[in-house]
C-alpha cells in the first residue's frame, strides 16, 4: 500500500479563477469531440439508463447538438428498433426509406407509418423500381383496409421524381411547385434510391446545431454489457447504423470489459468502441492501449449511485476527469465526464479539467422525452428515476454492469427515487449550454479546447461552498437552472 494517501476533489472543491476575457457568451463556440471519430455541437451526452435514454430523448439530444446512449435493459430487437427511430427520424436524404409492395394491404401502411411516424411510403415492385407512393392522405377515412395498397396509390404515371444527385435547394423546389411532401430520389433504371421529405427540410431548418452523421442522420450510440450475447447484439446493431457502442460497465478496468473490447475490435473497424467506467490514469493507459475511441470516466459520483459507500469505492469525479485527461491526451483521445453533473457549472468545471463532454442521467430525467410517466407529489410534478444498479434495474437486465449476473440476490448499487419534472430536453439544454457559454466568457475561451489549455482553478472550503448558493433568503421563486440541494 502507499504511505502516502492523496487527496480528491470534488466539483464543489474547486471554482473557475474569472480571466480577462474579450469573449460574450453569445460568440462561443460549444463544438466539441465525442470520440475519435464523432463531433458534436455542444458537449452533451444522455446516459445509458432505463430511466433516461430511448429513442425520444436520443432525438431531442441530437437536435440539440449532443448524442444520446440507448440504454440496454432491452431485447435485442428492441434495442435495435429503438437505434432504427433515431435514425430514420431525420436525413438529409432518406438512403434506405421503408417500402411496401403494389400487392401489400392497407393496414400494413398504416402499421408502418405508426411504427415510424411517417406519412408516406413508396412503393417498389420486385426489381426496386418504383411504382407508387402511398400517403396518409390517400387512406385518411378508408374503411376496408384490407385493399390492396395499388388500388389507393399515387400511380406511377403521377409520380414526381428527382434524379440521383438532385440538391436540396432543388428537392425544395420541386415539393414546392407540385405541392407534395415527398419526392424519392431514382437511378437510371428508375430504382428507387432515397427519399427527401418536407419534414426532413423543415427540421434542418428548426434545429441548425443538430449532431448529425454523413448522411445527415442524428447521431445515436448505443450502450453493450459484458454478456454472452454481445456480438450478436453489436451486428443487430450495426445493421440499424449505430454510430458508436459504449461498454458501459461499473468497472472497466478488469478483465471481463478488456475482453469484450477486444472482441469488438477485431469485428468493427468502422465504429467507435467507447469504454467505462474508469477513475485512474493506469485505466486510462490500459484501455488506450487497446484502441478504444473515448474512454467515460466516473465512479460513484451519480446522483443514483450507491457504490461508493457500499463498495467503499471510488475518485471524486473532479480528480478522476483530471487525472484521467491527462493520461488521455497522451493517446490524443477523449474523455466523456460521466456522472455528478448537478448544476451547468460542474459542466464548465468538467470540460475544463479536460473531458471533452459531459454525459447526464438526473438532469435529464425529468423532462417529457426520458421513458416512463410523470406522477404527482404534494401539488408537484415528478418523474421516476432509478440507477442501474438499483435491484429494480438489474432485474430488468443491467446486472451485468455491476458484475452480478451469475447472482441468485443481488446487491445493490443504485437507489431508485424520482425527480422534478423540467420541461423539454430543450429548454433544459439552452440552460445547460447557456451556463455554460455563460462560464466560458468569464475565463476569457472562445473555445473548448482553449478552456482546456487556460482554465485555472482554485479550492474552495465549505463556508466557500455555501457562500456560492443562495443563502440568508427564503427563496420563493426557484430559476430554471438552479434547484436547492435537498
Ligand atoms: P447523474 O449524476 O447524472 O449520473 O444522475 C448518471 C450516471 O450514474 C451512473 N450510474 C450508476 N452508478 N450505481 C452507480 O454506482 C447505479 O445504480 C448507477 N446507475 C447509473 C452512470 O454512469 C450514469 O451515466
Amino acid at each position: 500500500m502507499d504511505k502516502k494517501i492523496p487527496l480528491s476533489l470534488s466539483f464543489d472543491d474547486v471554482l473557475l479563477i474569472p480571466q480577462k476575457s474579450e469573449v460574450l457568451p453569445k460568440n462561443i463556440i460549444t463544438k466539441s469531440i465525442f470520440s475519435r471519430n464523432i463531433r458534436l455541437n455542444i458537449p452533451v451526452v444522455s446516459a445509458a439508463m432505463d430511466t433516461v435514454t430511448e429513442s425520444k430523448m436520443a432525438i431531442a439530444v441530437a437536435r440539440e447538438g449532443g448524442i444520446g446512449i440507448i440504454h440496454k435493459n432491452m431485447s435485442i430487437e428492441r434495442q435495435a428498433e429503438e437505434i432504427d427511430k433515431v435514425k430514420r427520424y431525420e436525413s438529409g436524404m432518406i438512403t434506405n426509406p421503408v417500402t411496401l409492395g403494389p400487392k401489400n394491404k392497407i393496414h400494413e401502411a398504416i402499421d408502418l407509418m405508426h411504427k415510424y411516424e411517417i406519412s408516406g411510403i413508396p412503393i417498389i415492385d420486385k426489381t426496386l423500381k418504383i411504382i407508387g407512393i402511398i400517403t396518409k392522405r390517400d387512406i385518411i377515412f378508408l374503411d376496408n383496409l384490407e385493399e390492396n395498397i395499388e388500388k389507393r396509390m399515387t400511380k406511377e404515371s403521377e409520380l414526381i421524381t428527382a434524379e440521383k444527385g438532385t440538391t436540396f435547394e432543388n428537392a425544395k423546389k420541386l415539393l414546392q411547385k407540385y405541392k407534395i411532401e415527398k419526392l424519392p430520389i431514382i437511378d437510371d433504371n428508375k430504382h428507387l434510391i432515397g427519399l427527401i421529405t418536407i419534414k426532413d427540410i423543415i427540421k434542418k431548418e428548426l434545429y441548425p446545431m443538430a449532431a448529425k452523421d454523413k448522411l445527415g442522420r442524428l447521431f445515436v450510440g448505443a450502450a453493450l454489457g459484458v454478456t454472452e450475447d454481445v456480438i450478436e447484439r453489436a451486428n443487430e446493431l450495426v445493421k440499424m447504423n449505430v454510430d458508436c457502442f459504449i461498454v458501459d460497465t461499473a468497472h472497466g478496468h478488469s478483465s471481463g470489459v478488456i475482453n469484450v473490447i477486444k472482441k469488438l475490435k477485431s469485428k468493427f473497424s468502422n465504429i467507435d468502441i467507447i469504454v467505462g467506467n474508469v477513475a485512474t490514469a493506469k485505466a486510462v493507459k490500459d484501455l488506450a492501449l487497446l484502441g478504444v475511441d473515448a474512454i467515460k470516466v466516473g465512479v460513484g459520483p451519480g446522483s443514483i449511485c450507491t457504490t461508493r459507500v457500499i463498495a467503499g469505492v471510488g475518485v471524486a469525479q473532479f480528480t478522476a476527469i483530471y487525472e484521467c485527461s491527462y493520461e488521455a491526451k497522451k493517446f490524443s483521445i477523449p474523455v466523456i465526464a460521466d456522472g455528478g453533473i448537478k448544476y451547468s457549472g460542474d459542466i464548465v468545471k468538467a470540460l475544463a479539467a479536460g473531458a471533452s463532454s459531459v454525459m447526464i442521467g438526473g438532469l435529464l430525467a425529468g423532462t417529457d422525452e426520458s421513458p416512463g410517466s410523470t406522477e404527482i407529489h404534494e401539488g408537484r410534478k415528478f418523474k421516476i428515476y432509478r440507477g442501474m444498479g438499483s435491484i429494480d434495474a438489474m432485474k430488468a437486465g443491467s446486472s451485468d454492469r455491476y458484475f452480478q449476473s451469475d447472482m441468485s440476490k443481488f446487491v445493490p448499487e443504485g437507489v431508485v427515487g424520482k425527480v422534478p419534472y423540467s420541461g423539454t430536453v430543450k429548454e433544459v439544454i439552452y440552460q445547460l449550454t447557456g451556463g455554460i457559454r455563460s462560464g466560458m466568457g468569464y475565463v476569457g475561451c472562445k473555445t473548448i479546447n482553449k478552456l482546456q489549455k487556460n482554465a485555472k482553478f482554485i479550492r474552495i472550503t465549505s463556508a466557500g461552498l455555501r457562500e456560492s448558493h443562495p443563502h440568508d433568503i427564503i427563496m420563493t421563486k426557484e430559476p430554471p437552472n438552479y434547484e436547492p440541494m435537498r
